[in-house]
């Protein structure tokens, strides 16, 4: 395979890491980076159609990110506010349809009906899919989909000798979506802190040193084609 878009990966995903450091690098705040860090995303988010990835997901806000200072969840909060006010006709006019995964019920009402107007007006998109993570964590939505599994089987809805590994998928938050081909980790660390766990089962990891606001069209190009010269298996043996 000589990669390009035909060969390169469909789904993307991709844990936006560094801010911080990026700032701090530069004896500013933490959110002088998270403020950074969001301008690269509508980049990336540009740049998908020419690489041939039609599904793009990105970490914004994990569940464990509430233990940060309150000035900073705060900053952040108003930041995702700011962004999808800012973003909404930029997103609708490039035809991207907008999602949101994770757990709603801790994020505030304006923060919520904000998410819930921009899935609105992209509905109809379908150019690239962006899904947004926003107080999600892997585990949290494994069990948030398995509560509403049991109570299906409680309610006679679902026979417990039909589960098998597609049946939960379709209770996760990503039940529209394919699984991610390819994750993509910024600023180093090579962990995948909660992300995506259930979907990520064969996909490829990157782990780059780029921080997240230093991060390119230019280095996402890169790493599909890294990708398409890839020889997956799932596990099995070539032929
Ligand atoms: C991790 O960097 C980043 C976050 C917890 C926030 C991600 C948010 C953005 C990129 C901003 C906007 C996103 C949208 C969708 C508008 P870190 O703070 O952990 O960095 P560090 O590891 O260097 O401290």
């Amino acid at each position: 395979m000589t990669g390009g878009p035909e060969a390169g990966p469909r789904h993307v995903a991709i844990i936006m890491d560094g801010n911080g450091r990026w700032a701090q690098a530069r004896g500013r705040p933490r959110l002088f980076g998270h403020h950074a860090g969001a301008k690269r995303v509508r980049e990336v988010v540009e740049c998908c159609p020419a690489l041939g990835v039609k599904y793009l997901t990105i970490f914004a806000f994990s569940t464990e990110n509430w233990k940060r200072t309150q000035v900073e969840v705060a900053g952040l909060m108003s930041l995702f506010r700011r962004y999808i006010s800012k973003e909404m006709k930029a997103l609708a006019t490039k035809n991207v349809r907008v999602r949101f995964i994770g757990d709603r019920e801790r994020l505030d009402k304006k923060l919520i009906q904000l998410m819930d107007a921009l899935e609105r007006e992209t509905a109809d998109n379908d150019r690239t899919h962006l899904t947004i993570a926003l107080n999600y964590g892997g585990r949290d939505e494994v069990a948030r989909a398995t509560k509403r599994l049991a109570q299906d089987v409680a309610s006679g809805k679902l026979d417990p000798e039909s589960v098998d590994e597609e049946t939960l998928p379709r209770y996760l938050d990503t039940c529209v979506l394919p699984d991610p081909d390819l994750v993509i980790r910024t600023s180093g660390e090579a962990r995948i802190s909660n992300f995506l766990l259930w979907q990520s089962a064969y996909a490829e990891y990157e782990f780059i040193d780029t921080l997240w606001p230093d991060f390119t069209a230019e280095e996402l190009a890169r790493l599909c084609q890294g990708y398409g010269g890839r020889d997956r298996r799932f596990g099995a043996v070539k032929t």
